[in-house]
């Protein structure tokens, strides 16, 4: 890409209208939040020069941390350099044997991790050195009773259950309510990654506000800075005696490079923006609500849950090629995702609106797709004048 990622992009020359992107808030566009890095950049420099075990990370790392650690009501926060050594650093946490000193150790290996099976990949690359069926077991997407038969088989051992609360080729949103009560009845601990989720839902005047009451719930929360905050990062916030102990045990938070100093910095600033001025968020998801309709409206068929998540269903992956390269051609830029993110020949688009995208870009993309996918008129295709407007 030339330039910056936003609701347009220049790609090896050519501009679209960009589809693709996860900050989809744009806040690497908003000045203030610029000033604010660079201001950071002078007082903290680039770098956090050493890991935390060598040296300890900067101020700006302990104000998101305690920002993250109030926000979701937990004791304490780790950061990460990014939400997928968050998700590594449980993983080998959880499944760890190590000594703290002669005479104190712990040996993880007994336990069992239980996956909702739509995991990101980060979890079950982390996981991939268990043996499934013994150390790692599996329970059908969102579904409650499976995971209670998984877990009846777990027996004695120490269960780990880990899912998501938004999940991102889907836009699925899980029942948190209902699988914590059973990790509860079943005195398992539960893992949430609310990479996609995280600063969007949990007000009461937003979808899906009963989930997102019972998030605080989960033992502990993860989070991504790449998606509603647009930056880099990652964080697990828990209780003090957890977190102590995954300071170590993690690995991927202690022995290498923490987030940079002024991104940590401009991540809590951001957080502390959306946490005022509920009306950013607010005014995002109505509009997305609104591209999801205008998608219904043409015919489309899309993922069932409505989360900022748009997903058109394509089926086979040559087809789901095919469309997006035509999509390509006229102008925008849309991730396919084919097997092995979802299975064979389940392909779909995956659509997050960018909160700079115009409402005439907007209805361009729709009449594209329309014609691409839906029963329409070809001739109401309106990608030539955008392409112009572009340029
Ligand atoms: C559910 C989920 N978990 C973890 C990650 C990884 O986060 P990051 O991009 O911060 O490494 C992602 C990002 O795509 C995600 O969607």
């Amino acid at each position: 890409m030339q330039g910056m990622s936003g609701s347009r992009i220049t790609r090896n020359g050519l501009p679209y209208v960009n589809f693709s992107g996860i900050n989809y808030l744009g806040w690497q566009q908003d000045p203030q939040v610029l000033d604010a890095f660079c201001e950071s950049v002078k007082r903290y420099g680039l770098s956090t020069g050493g890991s935390r075990a060598t040296q300890g990370v900067c101020e700006p790392h302990f104000r998101l941390e305690t920002l993250l650690s109030e926000h979701h009501g937990k004791d304490k926060t780790l950061t990460f350099a990014s939400g997928m050594l968050a998700n590594l650093g449980f993983i080998n946490a959880m499944t760890a044997k190590f000594n703290f000193s002669t005479s104190s150790g712990i040996d993880n290996r007994d336990a069992v991790l239980v996956f909702d099976r739509d995991c990101h990949w980060s979890l079950w690359k982390a996981a991939s050195h268990l043996k499934y069926g013994e150390s790692l077991m599996a329970f059908k997407h969102n579904d409650v009773a499976d995971l209670e038969r998984v877990l009846q088989n777990v027996g004695d051992r120490k269960a780990i259950v880990v899912f998501e609360s938004v999940y991102s080729s889907d836009g699925s949103v899980a029942p948190i309510g209902e699988i914590l009560d059973v990790c509860e009845r079943f005195q398992a601990l539960s893992y949430i990654d609310d990479a996609n989720g995280f600063m969007v839902y949990g007000e009461p005047q937003r979808n899906f506000y009963e989930e997102f009451q019972h998030l605080r719930r989960a033992d502990f929360i993860m989070i991504s800075l790449s998606k509603s905050v647009g930056l880099e990062g990652g964080a697990i916030s828990a209780n003090a005696e957890y977190i102590d102990a995954f300071e170590v045990l993690s690995g991927t938070s202690i022995f290498t490079a923490a987030i940079q100093p002024p991104t940590a910095d401009a991540a809590a600033s951001i957080i502390e923006q959306l946490k005022q001025d509920p009306s950013i968020m607010d005014d995002y998801l109505c509009r997305s609500l609104a591209f999801r309709q205008r998608l219904l409206d043409s015919g489309l068929q899309l993922n069932d849950t409505p989360s900022y998540i748009t997903s058109v269903l394509i089926g086979k992956d040559s087809k789901a090629e095919q469309v997006r390269e035509q999509l390509e051609k006229q102008g925008f830029c849309v991730p396919i995702f084919r097997y092995p993110a979802v299975k064979p020949n389940q392909a779909l688009i995956r659509l997050i609106l960018h909160r700079y995208h115009t409402d005439a870009e907007i209805e361009g993309f729709a009449q594209s797709l329309e014609v691409l996918l839906g029963d329409s008129d070809p001739s109401r295709l309106v990608n030539e004048p955008l392409l112009v407007e572009m340029n």
